[in-house]
């Protein structure tokens, strides 16, 4: 199963305990690539540990404790930089949602989201950054989500920490590039993994506090469906083909060749229909608004 790479390179990767960072972790040495997979508590998941790190790949592998949400985690970059292990790839992939009605969503909660999704991994990218760029190489990759783009109901706490790491991402690929750093962002699409399980409704909707407006409200069904473990009932997306489009597309193998220097993945077909809504609407924004927006210059 293991294969031997033209060009080994080393992954960095958040949020490894289950889901989309293991089954990629497993890829990375499945192709013989270097591997330092991190968890925030890595003695709750020994059997993922065991395997990744018996995994027969050639590449180099270790497992990592990372909490994202901790402020000393460019230490790990910076030990491990030290200590001769140079980064080419670093994805940022630790991620969870609370859902709820915004108008119950509470600041904790609006900031957890915020200090995992968005300050963790723009902390790690700041961190592994000044290395690229002096070995004009790397890739930063952010597991993002369609919801950054046009969010549904329940999500908005979620929505905004994406996009918050989506704005941030889109400026500094401008500002790395000509380093010979890239910054892929992947739009995700629902799939089935353990998210939904570490989902959950915000602490307002369980303590009942959900006014009766919103009662069987679109916010209300999906905060049901998504944490009452029905993920697998509306994710329509294989996770095993979305991490190996993403790997492809970050080594610029398989479906990624020659298109190395492109920055955002789209990975669904339901992310394919919000791109489309997306366009649309700042399309139909420019029907309706274009006069406006072209005239408020300086005469
Ligand atoms: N699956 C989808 O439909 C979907 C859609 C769009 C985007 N995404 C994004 O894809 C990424 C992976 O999600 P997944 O589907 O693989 O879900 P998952 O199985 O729940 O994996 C999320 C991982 O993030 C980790 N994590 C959460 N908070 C962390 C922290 N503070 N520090 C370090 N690790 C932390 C979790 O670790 P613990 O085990 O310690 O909780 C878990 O390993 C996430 O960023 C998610 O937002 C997923």
């Amino acid at each position: 199963m293991s294969s031997s790479p033209q060009q080994r390179l080393t992954f960095l990767i958040t949020g490894c305990s289950s889901g989309l960072g293991l089954l990629l972790s497993r890829l990375v040495l499945d192709q013989g690539h270097n591997l330092i997979a991190t968890s925030r508590a890595p003695s709750r998941t020994p059997n993922a540990i065991n395997e990744i790190l018996s995994h027969p790949g050639a590449g180099s592998r270790q497992w990592r404790q990372l909490d994202v949400n901790d402020l000393s985690t460019p230490k790990l970059i910076h030990d491990l930089e030290a200590s001769g292990v140079a980064i080419d790839v670093l994805v940022n992939n630790a991620g969870f949602s609370i859902h709820a009605p915004a108008e119950l969503l509470e600041d904790d909660e609006l900031g957890g989201m915020m200090d995992t999704m968005y300050f963790g991994s723009a902390r790690l990218i700041r961190a592994v950054l000044p290395f690229m760029r002096q070995r004009k190489k790397g890739v930063i990759v952010n597991m993002s989500s369609g919801a950054g783009l046009e969010g549904r109901e329940s999500m908005s706490g979620y929505a905004a920490a994406k996009a918050a790491l989506d704005g941030f991402s889109k400026v500094l690929a401008k500002e790395v590039a000509s380093f010979g750093v890239r910054v892929l962002t992947v739009h995700l699409g629902a799939f089935d993994t353990t998210m939904g399980a570490n989902s959950r409704s915000g602490r307002k909707y369980i303590q009942g506090g959900i006014p009766d407006a919103y009662v069987g409200s679109m916010a209300d069904q999906i905060t049901k469906t998504l944490t009452g473990g029905n993920l697998a009932s509306v994710a329509e997306g294989d996770p095993n083909k979305a991490v190996k489009a993403v790997f492809d597309v970050i080594v610029g193998e398989g479906v990624g060749f020659g298109k190395e220097k492109e920055r955002m993945l789209p990975l669904g077909r339901d992310v394919n229909k919000r791109v489309k809504e997306v366009i649309g609407g700042y399309q139909n924004a420019l029907n309706v608004f274009g006069d406006i927006c072209n005239n408020v210059n300086k005469d």
